[in-house]
């Protein structure tokens, strides 16, 4: 039997670990596959691309457990009351191929995102960082406030959307987390206003085309930029002329896929980057002073959602509770028997329909 994790059971499940020391514990668990670089089969998603949106599968294998993700992007479906972001997954056993997991990844890639983006902060943001803007306040907005707030230690958060229910929303939602008490929420009225005097800035706008959230009039010294939102070809949230500033150090994910996808699809293919990987490694410095403005373009890489689907197995093994199973592989008392151990042994089989 597959183990199976709907939205209910990640409530449930996040609810019983709390979401704190589960971003906390998934980043970990990012960061230590981020370590283990050279033990995975890496590939850029393939991604089908239509008129209103992206459809992507990303695979990723570490020899011993193979995982991939199906998610979406579709920037309009808000307006049609559906989620710009939907996603599920699955983990399998290299070794025989079994699956050994089916799971929702809708919330999971909303945690994983986050805690990928805290992750890279602590190596990338100044250390006394307390201060961040936060542009663009959909699905994804409440899980990196929440993320920065218990990995770094951001204690004043700055909203800013084009829709200003939208900031209402995690504004409330926030006020309703006890843990998140010491937090100071502001509403702002534009970019510049969120952004100014901020040590960090998460932009996680969702908008199909060019668009141009910072540009290099807006940025400091010192600067954390966590880009979340340029994630697609023809999808962007940074200026040109902020990438080229020779100040501005950019950290990558997977560098071929980030090419592509990222903010760096809008600079010449030898611009300079740094994979996260190395830095974490410390094969490569991420910031050298106070005053580089670091850039993690990021786009989302498979590496992240197999760790987040090792995490979860790993949670279901550690749980005495029940565990919701699916039978999507038949069990065969001979396995050579799969018509008699399946359709054959159904009183329904028949050749044709019967009138
Ligand atoms: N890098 C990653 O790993 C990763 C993972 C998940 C999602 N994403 C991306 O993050 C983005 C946000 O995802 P979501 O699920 O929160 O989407 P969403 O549609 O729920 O929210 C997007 C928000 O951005 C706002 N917005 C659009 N244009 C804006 C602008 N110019 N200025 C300010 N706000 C603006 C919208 O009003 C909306 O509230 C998407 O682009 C998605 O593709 C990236």
């Amino acid at each position: 039997m597959v183990h199976y994790i709907g939205i209910s059971d990640i409530e449930r499940l996040v609810g019983d670990i709390g979401i704190g020391p589960f971003l906390s514990r998934l980043a970990d668990t990012i960061e230590t596959d981020y370590r283990r670089w050279d033990e995975f089969e890496k590939s850029a998603r393939v991604a089908s691309h239509s008129h209103d949106g992206v459809i992507e599968l990303m695979p990723a294998s570490d020899g011993t457990l193979y995982g991939f993700k199906y998610v979406n992007g579709h920037p309009r479906n808000t307006a049609q009351g559906l989620l710009t972001v939907m996603a599920f997954g699955m983990l399998a056993e290299v070794s025989t191929g079994c699956p050994l997991l089916l799971s929702e990844l809708t919330v999971t890639t909303a945690l994983r995102t986050a805690a990928t983006s805290a992750m890279a902060a602590r190596w990338l943001a100044r250390p006394e960082s307390r201060r961040m803007a936060l542009i663009g306040n959909g699905a994804q907005s409440e899980f990196q406030a929440i993320a920065f707030h218990e990995l770094v230690g951001v204690r004043e958060l700055r909203l800013f959307d084009i829709d200003p229910a939208a900031s209402a929303k995690v504004a409330q939602n926030l006020a309703r987390v006890p843990a998140l008490h010491n937090l100071q929420v502001h509403m702002c009225s534009s970019v510049r206003e969120a952004v100014r005097g901020a040590d960090i800035v998460t932009t996680v706008t969702a908008d199909k085309r060019r668009a141009v959230i910072l540009d290099e009039t807006l940025v400091e010294p010192g600067m954390h930029l966590n880009a979340v939102g340029g994630d697609c070809p023809g999808k962007t949230e940074l200026s040109r002329e902020l990438l080229l500033r020779p100040d501005v150090r950019i950290v990558v994910e997977f560098e071929p896929q980030t090419r592509i996808e990222g903010e760096l699809q809008q600079v010449p293919a030898d611009h300079p980057v740094t994979a996260l990987a190395d830095v974490i490694r410390q094969r490569a410095q991420g910031r050298r002073s106070a005053q580089d403005i670091t850039l993690f373009d990021s786009v989302g890489f498979a590496l992240e959602d197999f760790s987040a689907l090792r995490l979860l197995h790993e949670i279901l093994n550690e749980q005495t509770g029940p565990v919701r199973e699916l039978d999507l592989v038949p069990t065969l008392d001979d396995p050579k028997d799969l018509f008699g151990g399946t359709l054959g042994r159904s009183s329904r089989t028949r050749l044709r329909r019967v009138a």
